[in-house]
């Protein structure tokens, strides 16, 4: 059973909660237009590209998608499509998914090489077939029939990276204990009339072992929308998320009532809870409802998360709540 907290308790352990209810978060009863919120200050121009697309006429499916296709062809962001930092066989490995909270569809796909934009890969799947995810050497088979060029992902400073890494003596492998960074773009999204959408991409974890299939691409954990309540994604490790199903918890308690922020920080506490370990991940959420308010937090204060808001043609890069 879903445990709910207690409100008091809540605002006073969560620092900087008042962040969150600053002008530009809150959603106002004038607020029937368009609303993105990516993960991570590089969803800054994700924003502006998503804004540029619906703000021109196109879906809020192509909004999301277009939006974060721009990290994915960005190879300054080493978490992200084009330009991700590779698995253990130095080999860029990619998960993604996109959910339509109208048809409450995905399409997804994981272990996916070889092609840059693999968010629209996954768009692909939910368009095209009645399947939600491809995985491996069908996804990338998938890809080529849908018209996409296979390209090498690695970049010079990419390849570099994990040169340096094989060579460590001392390196770190998820054989024995998992250690990185993962900054995956997350996204949620309103069109102002009730229809949401979530989607999510990433490299994943660096050095991974091949294979390995994280939080992003699966449907529940990366990525939940549902046109009666909200939309929500996730951020950190997919290893420990994958396990919590963060994104529909995060809905279902929507669904109960729950405010977008209060959904994100019960599913915080309750990661925390039933493993007091979990206290030290990185885990960060975000979540919107169907009018446009948000949500989003991350487990503690040592891993920061930043988030950007487009809301009313303003963007802006603001710190989460940290619930430890
Ligand atoms: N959250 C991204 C990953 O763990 O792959």
């Amino acid at each position: 059973m879903m445990r709910r907290i207690d409100r008091r308790a809540f605002v006073k352990t969560v620092a900087g909660a008042t962040a969150l209810a600053s002008a530009h978060v809150r959603a106002t009863s004038a607020d029937t237009r368009p609303v993105f919120l990516p993960t991570w200050p590089h969803g800054k121009l994700a924003n502006e590209r998503a804004a540029d697309v619906i703000l021109s006429g196109g879906s809020l499916l192509d909004a999301v998608e277009k939006g974060i296709n721009v990290p994915e062809n960005d190879p300054a962001v080493m978490s992200v499509g084009y330009g991700g930092l590779p698995n253990a066989e130095g080999v860029v490995e990619l998960d993604a998914a996109i959910m339509d909270g109208t048809r409450h569809r995905a399409g997804a796909v994981c272990s996916l090489h070889n092609i840059r934009n693999a968010i629209s890969v996954a768009r692909q799947v939910l368009e095209r077939t009645k399947h939600t995810t491809l995985a491996g050497e069908g996804a990338f088979r998938f890809a080529l029939q849908t018209g996409f060029e296979p390209e090498q992902l690695l970049t010079a400073e990419s390849l570099k990276r994990w040169q340096e890494w094989k060579a460590n003596p001392k390196q770190e492998s998820y054989w024995l204990k998992p250690e990185g960074g993962h900054d995956t773009i997350g996204m949620v999204a309103t069109d102002g009339k009730g229809h949401v959408v979530s989607g999510c991409s990433t490299s994943g974890l660096e050095w991974k072992i091949p294979g390995r299939v994280g939080d992003s691409p699966l449907v529940g954990c990366g990525v939940y929308a549902d046109d009666n309540v909200g939309a929500a994604s996730a951020t950190g490790n997919g290893d420990v998320m994958t396990n919590y199903c963060t994104s529909a918890f995060i809905v279902h308690n929507m669904a109960r009532g729950a405010a977008p922020q209060d959904a994100c920080v019960e599913l915080i506490e309750h990661i925390a809870k039933t493993d007091p370990k979990n206290k030290e991940e990185l885990i960060c959420v975000i979540a919107m409802d169907t009018s446009g308010r948000v949500g989003a937090a991350t487990m503690n204060k040592r891993n920061k998360f930043q988030f950007a808001l487009w809301r009313n043609g303003e963007s802006h890069l603001l710190n989460s709540v940290a619930v430890h």
